[in-house]
């Protein structure tokens, strides 16, 4: 399954938000955390930033929702122009009808699991997905430290996908760095976000490059 690094934009300079996606333009996605202060101790932005991002730069936007109710919400995103949406386990009334919304009009559909959330309520409907995102941290923050213990997770998920004989892509998020991709990759994800991993380094598409490369080993 081919590697994708998809650097989150959180910390990056948002006033220059052209300039910041053009440096990762050897990324494979653009992360966008979205979170409403309802389902996160945080607050960020919305759909005029999905707008943004789509109209001053070509790279695909993953828009990861930490939102309370996404059944409302994240059809919006995919008008904006996102490519995929994200939206919480933990948030969602109905994923079926959702995914289903999303897919139909034309994004991939993905499911999070906050560090704490088992797949086993989602094992039967993993179909309805193009993508898990296994959080890595407990979602509200970047900076902080990678959680080891969601890999037994990640693991599990990437033999129940293979079973099914699904493509569906893993995505981890969270402590994402040069030290911690590695044991991501082994376990079994093939998505990686990293935020300031890449726009804290001095030269992000460096950074970008090298998780590319760690990820492969
Ligand atoms: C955290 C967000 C992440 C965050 C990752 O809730 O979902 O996407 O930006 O930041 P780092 O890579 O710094 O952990
Ligand atoms: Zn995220």
């Amino acid at each position: 399954m081919s590697i994708l690094i998809s650097p989150s934009i959180l910390n990056s300079d948002i006033g220059n938000l052209a300039g910041e996606l053009d440096k990762i333009s050897n990324a494979d996605w653009a992360h966008v955390d979205v979170m409403d202060n309802h389902f996160v101790p945080n607050l960020t932005w919305g759909v005029p930033v999905i707008e943004a991002a789509k109209k001053y730069s070509p790279i695909p936007i993953d828009a990861h929702l930490m939102i309370a109710d996404p059944d409302r919400w994240a059809p919006g995103f995919v008008e904006a122009g996102a490519d995929s949406v994200t939206f919480h386990a933990e948030a969602v009334s109905a994923p079926i009808r959702l995914a289903r919304e999303i897919r139909g009009m034309g994004a991939r559909a993905g499911l999070a699991l906050s560090p704490a959330t088992q797949i086993d309520n989602y094992i039967d409907i993993l179909d309805e997905f193009d993508m898990v995102l296994c959080m890595t941290v407990e979602p509200g923050f970047g900076g902080q430290p990678f959680l080891a213990n969601v890999m037994p997770k990640v693991a599990r998920l990437r033999d129940l996908i293979a079973k099914k004989g699904l493509e569906t892509w893993i995505q981890v998020d969270g402590g994402i760095t040069a030290d911690t991709i590695a044991q991501a990759a082994e376990a079994g994800a093939n998505n990686f976000v990293a935020g300031s991993a890449v726009y804290k380094a001095e030269d992000a598409a460096a950074s970008v490059a090298q998780l590319r490369e760690l990820a492969h080993k």
